[in-house]
């Protein structure tokens, strides 16, 4: 499982370019699936059974893209100008480098400040290619690129860049993987652009028109030095959602997923957090709306290129989200 996590994070896949990360879990899920198709805006829909009496028409989404920079100039002297893509935060930057699309490698510098622990904001930042003029620079107007940082395996824990959501796209393959059989037609959708307003989720839940949904993520966490309020800690399990800052959680989809957690003693965390959200928002909200929860993966430093997740969580979301499609649904009223 590790060697296939490192193989996902190491992908360069920036929101709007998810080819290279698409087409590495076409392959992984291939002979796993009913039926693989890639819509306009391309989301990986892969679909495991039909509904049956009594099935259900399940959406299931992770989303391929990870957060990244696009080049909004060059200038005379081949530095490159940047503006975010999804939520880049200034002061996680300084230092960094990235890699294009093309290739093309470079260290983020910035322009100097008056107070040392000024953090200056992206337009004071710049991209250093390793050229002295624009005419050898790589880099054109509108180029993407995304942050370079090798995979740290600490045992239990590893580090990468893009776990959000790389580890949602894990969880989700082996949970097809350990899906020997099926009640429900599941369709696994690797969505596209959820760093930029969870777009790919809302035209593949359109088209999928789901009875019911959820979303498998990353969210933050509560337990290192100087956290506060958020009751959500590396180890203890994969939280079920109730709320964020996007989305309440339909609180029938929240009772299915803790009692089915509690039924196969797989341990949980119940999830509250104040800001962020994911695809499920957007599954929510689609046509007349659809009943939806998440099952978020433990994840410190989130939006940094050293995002780091404790396996025994992942383990254990996995786990949950194969007992969630095994068994007959019953939601009540
Ligand atoms: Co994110
Ligand atoms: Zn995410």
């Amino acid at each position: 499982m590790k060697q296939l996590l490192q193989r996902l994070t190491d992908t360069f896949s920036p929101s709007g370019y998810e080819d290279a990360i698409r087409d590495l879990i076409r392959k992984e899920v291939r002979e796993l699936a009913d039926e693989i198709r890639v819509d306009t805006l391309g989301n990986l829909i892969v679909r495991k059974g039909r509904a049956s009496k009594g099935g259900t028409r399940i959406m299931i989404a992770a989303h391929m893209d990870e957060i990244g920079l696009m080049a909004t100039h060059v200038d005379e002297k081949g530095f490159v100008r940047f503006t975010g893509i999804g939520g880049v935060y200034p002061r996680n930057l300084p230092g960094g480098r990235v890699r294009f699309v093309n290739g093309t490698l470079g260290v983020i510098g910035l322009e100097p400040t008056d107070h040392a622990s000024d953090v200056p904001a992206l337009d004071k930042m710049f991209i250093d290619v390793g050229v002295s003029n624009k005419k050898d620079c790589s880099v054109r107007t509108g180029d993407v690129a995304a942050f370079v940082r090798p995979f740290l395996d600490l045992g239990d824990r590893v580090v990468a860049k893009s776990m959000d959501d790389r580890i949602g796209c894990l969880v989700a393959i082996e949970a097809l993987r350990g899906l020997k059989s099926t009640p429900h037609e599941v369709y696994f959708v690797f969505t596209t652009q959820e760093e930029v307003g969870t777009r790919g989720a809302q035209t593949s839940a359109y088209g999928i028109d789901p009875d019911l949904g959820f979303s498998i993520d990353v969210t933050g966490w509560g337990d290192t030095p100087g956290q506060k309020d958020f009751d959500v800690a590396l180890g203890k399990g994969p939280a079920i959602k109730i709320r964020d800052g996007g989305m309440l959680s339909d609180p029938r989809i929240v009772d299915w997923m803790i009692k089915t957690a509690e039924k196969n003693k797989i341990p949980y965390q119940r999830e509250v957090l104040l800001g962020g959200t994911t695809d499920a928002r957007a599954m929510q909200l689609v046509r007349s709306g659809i009943p939806v929860g998440c099952v978020s993966v433990p994840c410190r430093y989130v939006h940094t290129p050293s995002e780091m997740v404790d396996l025994t969580d992942v383990k254990n979301a996995v786990k949950l989200v194969t007992a969630l499609l095994s068994s007959q649904i019953d939601l009540g009223e």
